[in-house]
């Protein structure tokens, strides 16, 4: 495939945005729009290397990817394993690092103990469901929130929650703790497996470059 075609990239917006052009410039990928913080544009163009860039909610990059809209995505491990989309998730960019967790008060762990029909409250249905009944072999009612979860617990709605634990700090100040581990995460990258196929040489380089300096 020639270098005239656009590679286009999705970022999950925020945090982990900047860090991947953080990370981008370290190998000479650039992209001056994107500097202007005021700015509201939506997508961003780096001419001279034929690269677009555009920002998404985080649970819609897979999406993107997926579809073909975005050749490579920039996303969790949480949302790709929430998303459960076609695409291929090639690299570990080893920022983002935190851990997806069963978390509760201490009290909470005999009903795990003993698999009892507990409620899970998670912004994570899907992660919630695969491990309570593909892993632990335990009937649960999931309940899906968008936030905060941690209130699930402290107001009485769920027993445990299945969420993100970064610093532990959240848990802490509202006296709940994690439980059990259900996997480690990080940013990763993903891509959509017409464009490995099409843009396999200029894929293939951009990933040998990041794994350099990682
Ligand atoms: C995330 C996560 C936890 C918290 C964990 O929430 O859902 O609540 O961060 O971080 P900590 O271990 O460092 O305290 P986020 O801030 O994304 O907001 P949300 O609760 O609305 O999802």
């Amino acid at each position: 495939m020639s270098d005239d075609r656009y590679l286009t990239f999705a970022l999950g917006k925020g945090r982990l945005a900047n860090k991947t052009m953080e990370l981008f410039e370290k190998i000479g990928i650039t992209c001056e729009e994107m500097r202007d913080k005021s700015s509201r544009k939506l997508i961003f163009v780096n001419e001279d290397l034929k690269l677009r860039f555009f920002l998404a909610k985080s649970p819609d990059v897979p999406t993107y990817v997926e579809y073909g809209a975005a050749d490579i995505g920039i996303v969790g491990k949480d949302t790709i394993l929430e998303e459960n989309r076609n695409v291929y998730e090639v690299l570990d960019l080893g920022y983002g690092k935190c851990r997806m967790c069963v978390c509760g008060p201490a009290s909470a762990g005999e009903l795990l103990l003993h698999h009892e029909r507990i409620r899970v409250a998670s912004k994570y249905p899907c992660i919630a469901k695969d491990y309570f009944y593909n892993k632990k072999h335990q009937t649960v009612d999931i309940i899906k929130l968008n936030g905060s979860v941690e209130l699930g617990p402290l107001v009485e709605l769920s027993d445990v929650i299945v969420d993100i634990v970064e610093t532990g700090s959240t848990l802490k100040e509202n006296g709940l703790e994690v439980l059990e581990e259900v996997c480690p995460l990080s940013a990763r990258m993903i891509v959509n497996p017409v464009s490995m196929q099409m843009e396999t040489a200029r894929i293939k380089r951009l990933v040998n470059e990041l794994k350099e300096i990682l």
